[in-house]
Formats: structure tokens, sequence, C-alpha cells
């Protein structure tokens, strides 16, 4: 067999570090930071049913989630290894309240990035084998200096300078931007070496198939209902396909590569919907974007929006051009 590409995820960091608008090195240190931490959740996530790391862990987070001892796993070794290697001054998890400030080892604040992460997502799914994920947005700081600030974690998602996911599953991938394309690297578990495997990442225009959990529909907006009987009428070039495991990553990921729509609306219990502006939505909707796709609150670019809090949800349209522009146009008309 022949490897499809052999540069590796660390030459290609390398390679492009000259794209950065800041080349100072210190972008490619963190993005080999989170490459490493990724391996170690890889390998735990790969036992999962071997040895006793399935379950809760009797503690409730932030989100009031039951927290699963591979969401305390995957958040200890992100943490452990962006702090280690002294290439962020900050880091905000939805695993944890607040944000961490991170010193370096002469006490001073150098570093320039803050990240923000969700260490393992989807992780209702772990006890059943199905895949799970782990996404990453990165800000530089806006503070001069000195601790990080809350500020320079609520910034828009316009400013984000890196973001990305990992998706732990039938193999394991990193697919990333920094603003320049999406690139996406296949993990070889035997060597324990990320490879470019897809290049240049482009999401198909239009699309056919939704995601959405269409057990809540009875609570969603009218504009979204509509759009749903929409997707189902037996018309043109649809029904379309159903598909939606319930974890934000892989259904982001097969819709990129296959072109679809991923759509969680707010319903009348949640009017911000469940996932979360700052290390679910904002980081993939830089993907899309960078892909060719677009991402929307029903009304809005998500990327525009101004975050008031660390922890706030956002109702989240994200995909195929086309496919957002017509929910958009169903939410605005349902008015
Ligand atoms: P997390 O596991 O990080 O808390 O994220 C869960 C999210 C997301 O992955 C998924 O798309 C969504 O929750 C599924 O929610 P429903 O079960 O309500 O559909
Ligand atoms: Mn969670
Ligand atoms: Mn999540
Ligand atoms: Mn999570």
């Amino acid at each position: 067999m022949k490897l499809k590409s052999s540069q590796t995820l660390g030459e290609f960091i390398i390679d492009k570090q000259a794209d950065f608008k800041y080349s100072s090195g210190e972008l490619s240190r963190l993005l080999g930071a989170i490459r490493l931490a990724s391996k170690v959740v890889n390998q735990q996530v790969n036992k999962a049913g071997l040895v006793d790391i399935i379950g809760a862990i009797g503690n409730q987070n932030i989100q009031g989630e039951e927290q699963q001892k591979l969401d305390v796993f995957a958040n200890d070794m992100f943490i452990g290894a962006l702090k280690n290697r002294e290439v962020v001054c900050g880091i905000a998890s939805e695993e944890n309240e607040d944000f961490i400030s991170i010193k370096s080892k002469d006490d001073a604040h150098n570093s320039k990035y803050v990240v923000l992460i969700d260490p393992l997502d989807g992780s209702s799914n772990i006890d059943v084998n199905v895949n799970v994920g782990t996404i990453f947005s990165i800000y530089r700081r806006i503070s001069e200096d000195g601790p990080v600030t809350l500020e320079d974690f609520l910034q828009p998602g316009n400013k984000q300078v890196a973001a990305g996911y990992i998706v732990y599953g039938s193999s394991t991938m990193l697919v990333y931007t920094t603003g320049n394309g999406v690139n996406g690297f296949t993990l070889d578990p035997a060597l324990g070496v990320f490879y470019l495997s897809h290049p240049n990442i482009k999401i198909p225009e239009d699309g056919k198939i939704y995601s959405v959990n269409e057990g809540n529909y009875l609570k969603f907006p009218q504009g979204i209902k509509n759009y749903i009987k929409y997707c189902q009428e037996e018309k043109e070039n649809r029904p379309y396909t159903s598909r939606y495991i319930g974890s934000l990553v892989s259904d982001f990921h097969r819709n990129l590569l296959k072109g679809g729509i991923y759509i969680y609306p707010s319903y009348s219990q949640a009017p911000k919907g469940k996932l979360r502006l700052l290390y679910e939505c904002n980081p993939m909707a830089f993907l899309a974007e960078q892909a060719g796709g677009s991402a929307s609150d029903g009304f809005t670019r998500i990327l525009d929006l101004n975050p008031v809090e660390l922890h706030e949800r956002t109702p989240f349209v994200c995909g195929s051009k086309k496919m957002v522009e017509k929910v958009e146009k169903f939410m605005k008309d349902a008015q």
C-alpha cells in the first residue's frame, strides 16, 4: 500500500509558518502542543472499552452536564500540554467555570495567544463506541501585558487566528485553518504521525444532507420547522437525507466533506440553543467559511456575534452556503 501523502502535520505547520500574520514560531509551537495532546487522548479513546475510562465521574460542569471521565482526562491533557510548552497565556475550557491564566517560567506573561477548547465533544457517545472529537479556537490576546483578562477571550469569531478539530473516528483526523483554507491530516496509528490526507478542503456549495435533532421538532422556531418540512418534500432533488450522530465534530466533518447542513436551533426551553459560541460554534464557523461554506445563528453571521460571557450559547446553522442561505430565508419569512 502507498501512503496518499508523505507530508506530516509537523512539516506542514513549519512550511506554512511564513503565511501567519505574525510569524514568530509561537503559533506553530501551539499547534504542536495540540497535536501532541490529541495523540494521547486518541490512545485513551481507542482503549475506552478496555480500561476504566468510561462513565461519569460524579461531578457536574458549569453547563450543568454530568462530566464523563474522558471529559476530564481530555481537559487535563490539553491544558497540560499547553501549559508545559509555555505557548499560551490563557486557556478557557468547556469543563472549567473560569479561564486559566498561564505564566511562563520566568514569571512573566509573555505568550501572545489564548486558546478556547471543547476537550471532548460528543461525550455522551463514548460508552457506545461512536465518534467523539475535540474543538479548539485560538486568538491573539488584546490586553497589552500582565495576566490575561476576560476580554482576551470574549473576542468575536472574526478575530480568530486559527481553529480546528480532531475527530476520533474510524480513523483519527485533525482538521484546521489559520485563515488560509482548510487542511485535514489523518493519524497513522502505528507511527503516531499525522499525514496530510485532505489538502485544501472545500465544502460543496449545496448539499443533500440535513443534521438536526428532530426529537425536539415541536419546540423549534417556525422557520426551522418549515425548513425541515422543505427538506422532506418530494420535489426537485428532495427529500434530503437525514443524518445526525449527536457529536458536533462528526456531524460537521461529514457535512464538510459531502455537503450538507448542521442545525442546532433555539427551542422553547433554551432560547439560545445548546451549543457554546466560543469553543464550539466560532471555530466551526471559521472552518466552514474557510472551506467556502457559511455559519449563522439564523439571522446573523456567527463570526460577527459579540460574546458577552465565556460559556454563552447560540443557535447554530452551519454548512453548505446555499443551504444556510435557505434556512436564513425561512427564518426571515416566518417572523
Ligand atoms: P459536549 O459533549 O462537548 O458537551 O457537546 C455536546 C453537543 C454536541 O456535540 C452535539 O452536537 C450536541 O451536544 C447534541 O445534543 P443533543 O443530544 O441535544 O442533540
Ligand atoms: Mn459537555
Ligand atoms: Mn461539544
Ligand atoms: Mn465537550
